[in-house]
């Protein structure tokens, strides 16, 4: 019988793209999401999906009862600045949430991995110079940050004192097609709409900047790696913990001007005042996934923007026609 695994919040940006590696895994795959951000058009058509939120007794019975071999957990709250306005809706969901999960994980006997989606550009702060390895301290910056290094502490408990097998994996600024602007690398989504928009791409600060873009179906390839991988023993914070990004800083000059070349824009790039809060630089040193995933980026900034833009155009035309 195939591999079963739950992947929550399937039917968002990097859900739907986990999502569609396990299915073309051939694992048997549910989809658990309440649509807030999430689209139905993401869900593959091979997945089964259940419409629900992941804070709800419903949402434990279907973890608890669902025989699963295997939780990708990314339904989240994913908005930083959501998250400064409004910590408790943020902790709610991302906190509250996933304990109502691992609780159903502890009860169900059956789960035997749970891989964390969790943030390696929102969670070390601007201390040390970049690439940040995966023991450097954590000094988030926002409650979003928080709330998700919060869970890994509560991860790495469920392991030590029940014995549950877990996993976090720390993204950089995850991009592809499906993303939201909302989202760490929102920037690409609004970048690529305003080139079809034929409209200034407005660069804050001086667009020195910089951050490790990594493209969607490469964290998908993380998430897959972790699920089937034998992995070191668990039980201290950063013991399952894995930077997944290209070590690559990439400043927003270079994504806009990369960006234009591969959509064979014009757009102007504008400046306006830099935004209070934002990180200088942030890029993550990976060689842990390397070694103990076996994973690595497949897909170059150039050729990952170019997806992008191209689904971006094609979704544009279809809502024009
Ligand atoms: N995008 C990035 O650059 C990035 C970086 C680091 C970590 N992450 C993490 O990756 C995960 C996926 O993010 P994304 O960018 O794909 O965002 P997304 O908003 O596209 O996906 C989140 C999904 O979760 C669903 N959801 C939200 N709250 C829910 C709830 N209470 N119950 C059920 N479903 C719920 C949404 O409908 C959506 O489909 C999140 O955990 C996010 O924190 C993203």
């Amino acid at each position: 019988m195939a591999n079963r695994v739950l992947v929550t919040g399937g039917a968002g940006f990097i859900g739907s793209h986990v999502a569609d590696r396990f299915v073309a895994e051939g694992w048997d795959v549910t989809i658990l999401d309440d649509l807030s951000s999430g689209r139905e058009e993401n869900i593959p058509a091979a997945a089964r999906f259940v419409r629900g939120d992941i804070t709800t007794p419903e949402a434990a019975a279907l973890v608890r009862d669902g025989k699963f071999d295997v939780m990708c957990h990314l339904a989240a709250q994913i908005d930083v600045r959501r998250s400064v306005l409004d910590p408790v809706y943020d902790a709610t969901r991302n906190i509250l949430g996933t304990l109502n999960l691992m609780e159903a994980v502890k009860a169900s006997g059956h789960v035997t991995r749970t891989i964390f989606s969790s943030t390696g550009g929102a969670l070390y702060g601007d201390f040390d110079p970049p690439p940040s390895a995966e023991t450097l301290s954590k000094d988030p910056e926002a409650p979003y940050g928080i709330a998700k290094l919060s869970v890994e502490y509560y991860l790495a408990y469920y392991g030590r004192v029940h014995g549950l097998d877990t996993v976090a994996l720390r993204y950089g600024n995850v991009y592809g097609p499906r993303q939201d602007p909302h989202g760490e690398a929102g920037v690409v989504a609004i970048f690529c709409n305003r080139v079809l928009d034929g409209r200034a791409l407005t660069v804050f600060g001086d667009g020195r900047q910089t951050r490790d873009y990594v493209y969607a179906g490469d964290v998908a390839g993380a998430n897959f790696a972790a699920a089937t991988r034998d992995l070191p023993p668990r039980g201290r914070l950063d013991a399952r913990a894995f930077n997944i990004g290209t070590g690559i800083e990439t400043s927003v000059n270079t994504l806009a001007e990369t960006l234009r070349d591969v959509s064979g824009a014009t757009a102007p790039i504008d400046y306006a005042p830099a935004r209070a809060g934002e990180l200088a630089r942030s890029a993550l040193n990976t060689a842990k996934a390397r070694e103990v995933l076996a994973w690595q980026p497949t897909v170059s900034l150039a050729d990952g923007l170019k997806r992008t833009y191209e689904f971006f155009a094609v979704r544009r035309a279809r809502v024009n026609a």
